[in-house]
């Protein structure tokens, strides 16, 4: 079938199998540009493996240290006449590249908050690596039904106390307006968020790994946070999700004492503000990492996802030493956006920012392109006209 975007607001119905094919093997080559990361991982699960943040790591992993890989996700299969969604074509173009490259690559499409899908991934590391000696946990989703009470949490995202007013984009219009967000109404929302995206799953995944002796001795396990600068701190970091992040952060010294006598260590690292399908739902971030691109490009600093990620496992988590950590014992990728220089341009330039001189002052451009590369669209070597197989398996899902 011939499969344009189609777009609702901040996410595309549709994907496209060659052009997210593209994305991924443009990541590919990024990390191999780089060279092995040295002692790296050599056995990785890596939950919220399909895209953003969640997929550089496996593809870091895999071709940057030669890893075995088992990715856990929830995405929709491609079927006859329906594109699969973005993260289900990521993952059948990295397994299809992992495997030509003679690395063992499987993955779970299923609710990772679930025992079921723990359960799978277990007995398949059982089954076909023995152990693991990284999990990296990067699931960002607005749901979770827990598993043990069968309750169904939604997050919100919401400033805590005071209505939050402040400019946002209409990134594909290009039209800057005013926004009012209005507090959360009680604390459910806060708990509910927290339910979400706190650190309660990644904790039961790593004692239901731990207690299955699938963790090698002297694991890692990593998650990832934001904080992101002042003018975002209502919406974000002292909002509902920040609540959300504190948690997760403090679940490190708890998965510590639970991986010590493995010789493991858990790890947070704060990330970079960047464009993936969770990010841009977000009101007032779009206009703020598009006026960050243009500064952080400007200075020949601007780093995506894989950069990241790459960075992160070559100068962070595997050069033979501990990581630096910040005061509250966090890996910081965000060193280069969080620079004051940084800082204070975007400031200026969010003071100015108006509809009129949008596309000129921000990267606006740069941030509506990388929108559709997540959905395999805007990759000049792709024919967009042309028909293409939209039934694409992931290889070790298949039948
Ligand atoms: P994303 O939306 O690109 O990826 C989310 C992943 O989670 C996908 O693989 C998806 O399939 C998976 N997923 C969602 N619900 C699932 C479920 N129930 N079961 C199994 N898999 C599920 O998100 P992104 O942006 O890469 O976020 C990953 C982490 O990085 C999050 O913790 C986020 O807060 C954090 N982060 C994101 C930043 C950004 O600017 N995008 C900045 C710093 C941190």
């Amino acid at each position: 079938m011939i499969i344009q975007p189609r777009v609702r607001g901040f996410i595309c119905l549709t994907s496209h199998p060659e052009g997210t094919a593209e994305h991924v093997k443009q990541q590919i080559a990024y990390v191999k540009s780089k060279g092995k990361i040295e002692n790296g991982p050599k056995k990785v699960l890596v939950i919220g493996a399909s895209t953003g943040f969640g997929l550089a790591s496996r593809i870091t992993a895999a071709f940057g240290s030669d890893a075995s890989t088992i990715g856990v996700f929830f995405e929709k299969p491609a079927a006859p006449g329906k594109p699969g969604t973005a993260g289900w074509y990521n993952s059948a173009a990295f397994e299809q590249e992992a495997n030509q490259a003679g690395l063992y690559a499987k993955s779970i499409n299923g609710d990772a908050f679930s025992d079921e899908v723990k359960k799978q991934a277990i007995e398949l590391i059982k089954q076909d690596l023995g152990q693991v000696d990284l999990v990296v946990y990067s699931l960002a989703s607005p749901r979770r039904t827990h598993p043990k009470t069968g309750v169904a949490h939604s997050s919100v995202l919401k400033p805590i106390n005071q209505p939050f007013t402040n400019k946002t984009v209409d990134f594909h219009a290009g039209v800057i307006s005013d926004i009012s967000i209005q507090p959360v109404e009680s604390d459910d929302d806060i708990e509910n968020t927290i339910a979400v995206m706190g650190g309660e799953d990644w904790k039961f995944w790593i004692e239901e790994l731990k207690a299955a002796n699938v963790l090698a001795d002297g694991l890692k396990t990593v998650a990832y946070s934001y904080i992101g600068p002042e003018l975002t701190y209502p919406i974000y970091r002292n909002g509902t999700i920040g609540k959300a992040k504190d948690d997760l952060e403090a679940t490190v010294p708890v998965l510590n004492d639970l991986l010590a006598d493995l010789n493991g260590i858990s790890y947070v690292s704060v990330n970079k503000a960047l464009v993936t399908q969770s990010s841009s739902a977000i009101p007032v971030v779009p206009l703020y990492i598009s006026l960050l691109y243009k500064v952080m490009k400007e200075k020949g600093i601007h780093e995506g996802t894989i950069e990241q990620i790459q960075r992160l496992f070559a100068e962070r988590l595997y050069t033979g030493a501990a990581p630096a950590l910040d005061d509250k014992g966090r890996i910081r990728v965000d060193d280069l956006e969080m620079r004051e220089d940084v800082q204070a341009e975007v400031a200026k330039l969010w003071e100015q920012a108006t509809t009129e001189n949008l596309e000129e002052i921000s990267d606006i451009a740069g941030y509506r392109n990388e929108f559709f590369h997540l959905f395999g669209f805007n990759f000049s070597n792709v024919d967009y006209e042309a028909d293409t197989n939209e039934v694409v398996e992931v290889p070790s899902i298949k039948g």
